[in-house]
């Protein structure tokens, strides 16, 4: 499984990035997932200099442009430079201060031209009772995978993040039953850009709310290929007792 973390901007300390850093690192030799962090931009390069642990590092965002006169902005082929590997687009943080889904096939479009690996987040904000939220995670994963060629769509991971699920606690997260019905209905949309075997190659993970008490249950029968875990990945603790209750 992945086990993919996003620090957001919980951690502020170049001291707290590099401990939660080397715990990442001592987990990853011992786990048989694939853990994957995502620090600030800001120490992103401090982290991932010479790293030759088996954690992978994954920017939080990038810019929808490329090198040039933009102040301020974080390019794809930076963040492969700072040692990413992966990359975040479409969280919908970002989502809500105005990135669209043409701003987020851009920069999707940015990080595979870089050779990354784009985390696409999808997830509508509320469940209505005519189904409309289907129709919206529909249009989310359709609009971005449409430009794409078979062998780029292959390389994007999708992270479903329904955003009434984030940031709360594991009792208020989805549960199991209505996880599984999503990942089947992911795999569904993307049978009209793949073959139904290689949609099977997609790999689809959850996020939101997902701590030690319910990692493990939301990973069992569900047919996700992992997490993209927030709040509880930037305490040490919690952090550590997600990556346990997966190895058993
Ligand atoms: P929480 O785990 O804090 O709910 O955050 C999920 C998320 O947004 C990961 O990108």
């Amino acid at each position: 499984m992945i086990i993919a973390t996003n620090w957001k901007a919980y951690v502020e300390s170049v001291e707290k990035a590099k401990k939660i850093s080397t715990l990442a690192k001592r987990l990853a030799s011992r786990s048989s997932h694939e853990i994957i962090i995502a620090p600030p931009a800001t120490f992103l390069g401090l982290l991932a200099e010479k790293n030759h642990s088996k954690v992978s590092f994954m920017a939080q965002d990038i810019s929808s442009m490329t090198g040039g006169a933009h102040t301020g902005e974080i390019t794809a082929s930076m963040a492969r430079n700072s040692g990413a590997s992966y990359v975040l687009v479409g969280h919908s943080e970002r989502r809500t201060m105005g990135e669209n889904n043409e701003l987020v096939t851009k920069k999707l479009q940015h990080i595979l031209a870089q050779g990354l690996t784009p985390v696409l987040c999808v997830g509508e904000s509320e469940r209505d009772e005519d189904g409309s939220y289907l129709t919206f995670l529909r249009e989310e994963i359709t609009d971005v995978f449409e430009p794409l060629t078979r062998k780029e769509r292959l390389q994007v991971v999708i992270a479903y993040e329904p955003i009434w699920a984030i940031g709360k606690k594991a009792s208020e997260s989805i549960t199991v039953a209505d996880l599984t019905e999503m990942v089947l209905y992911i795999r569904k949309i993307l049978t009209e850009f793949l073959s139904g075997r290689a949609t099977n190659n997609v790999r689809v993970l959850y996020g939101g709310s997902v701590e030690p008490n319910n990692i493990r249950t939301l990973a069992e029968g569900s047919g996700i290929d992992g997490f993209l875990i927030g709040h509880a990945s930037v305490e040490l603790e919690s952090f550590s007792a997600l990556v346990k209750e997966l190895e058993v």
